[in-house]
């Protein structure tokens, strides 16, 4: 794929996914002001990155990426229930995500609680309810077992849990590493190995995927802990200085910002390296690596 036409791919699949997030919504049935605060962090906007990752590792394997359309927008849901509940006064305790005020600032702490919960548990419903001969059962099992592992206590909460343990602590570089690649690495892995399921990937094409994955995943918290220090409220859509002020364990904190830059270099270099090594069709992926090196929001 030529440079436009990976950017023209890109938007084209964001706005699949934007259109199927809203049809996913509309269709639910359940209060109205659970469904209201649940649309509200959804619908907020984000850089949808997980499930363009999965679009796009379908691509590169040469299958239709609007197959992954519903585990696409399963993992949307988990990531911004995470979000939604990492910005809870008893955790991040922040005011601003996705350019708008947080979604307890709207409706309230318990309110936003049950919307997390209710995005959480949609998600596995949406994947449960998959009818696509192009998906058997089999690979929807290990597309369910596998999210299950990724969000849960091994792995997002695991890392939530790691990370608010941190607060307030010198940890050494393999605590930091820990906390980096559960809250958010396994996540982003996820979204790469649904994608090779769904796209039918070889065991060494997947070896390699999930790598290329592995080292993304920590390069996009690395940027994250970056933006937090040097990134413009108006773009990022939160807080700058959010991680300082709840004294929370970030790669600046421990290496500098220009030891942290090096390490974003480094995962961002191996990424690209095991991409090349699986032999894929894979632009549209080293494009999106080349995103998070460089991202600004
Ligand atoms: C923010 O994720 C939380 C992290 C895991 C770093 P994103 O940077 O992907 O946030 P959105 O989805 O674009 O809002
Ligand atoms: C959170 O990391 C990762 C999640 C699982 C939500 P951060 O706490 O650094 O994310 P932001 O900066 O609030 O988006
Ligand atoms: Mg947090
Ligand atoms: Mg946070
Ligand atoms: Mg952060």
């Amino acid at each position: 794929m030529a440079q436009l036409s990976v950017e023209q791919f890109l938007n084209e699949q964001k706005q699949a996914v934007e259109a199927a997030l809203s049809r996913y919504m509309e269709r639910l049935e359940g209060p109205a002001k659970l469904k209201k605060a649940m649309a509200y962090s959804l619908e907020a906007g984000g850089k949808r990155i997980r499930p363009l990752l999965l679009l796009s590792t379908v691509r590169a394997l040469g299958k239709d990426p609007a197959v992954g359309l519903p585990v696409a927008c399963a993992i949307e849901m988990i990531h911004t229930y995470s979000l939604i509940h990492d910005d809870l006064p008893s955790m991040d305790n922040d005011d601003l995500r996705r350019g708008k005020p947080t979604n307890h600032k709207v409706f309230g702490e318990a309110m936003a609680i049950l919307a997390g919960d209710g995005l959480l548990t949609y998600a596995f419903q949406l994947i449960a309810e998959i009818d696509d001969e192009r998906i058997p059962l089999s690979v929807r099992l290990r597309l369910i077992e596998r999210l299950a592992k990724a969000a849960g206590p091994e792995g997002m909460v695991a890392g939530q849990a790691a990370d608010m343990e941190g607060e307030g602590k010198t940890l050494t570089l393999s605590e930091l590493e820990y906390i980096h690649r559960h809250k958010t690495g396994k996540m982003l892995q996820y979204s790469v190995h649904a994608g090779a399921l769904i796209g039918g990937a070889d065991a060494r094409q997947t070896r390699e995927l999930d790598e290329f994955a592995a080292h993304l995943g920590l390069a996009f918290q690395i940027r994250d802990d970056i933006l937090d220090i040097e990134g413009a409220e108006e773009k990022i859509g939160k807080r700058v200085g959010s991680d300082q002020s709840n004294n929370k364990a970030t790669y600046p904190a421990l290496l500098s910002l220009a030891g942290a830059k090096e390490k974003l270099a480094f995962h961002i270099e191996a990424a690209q390296r095991h991409l090349q090594h699986a032999g894929v069709d894979g632009a549209a992926l080293a494009y999106i690596c080349e995103l998070v090196a460089a991202r600004d929001h």
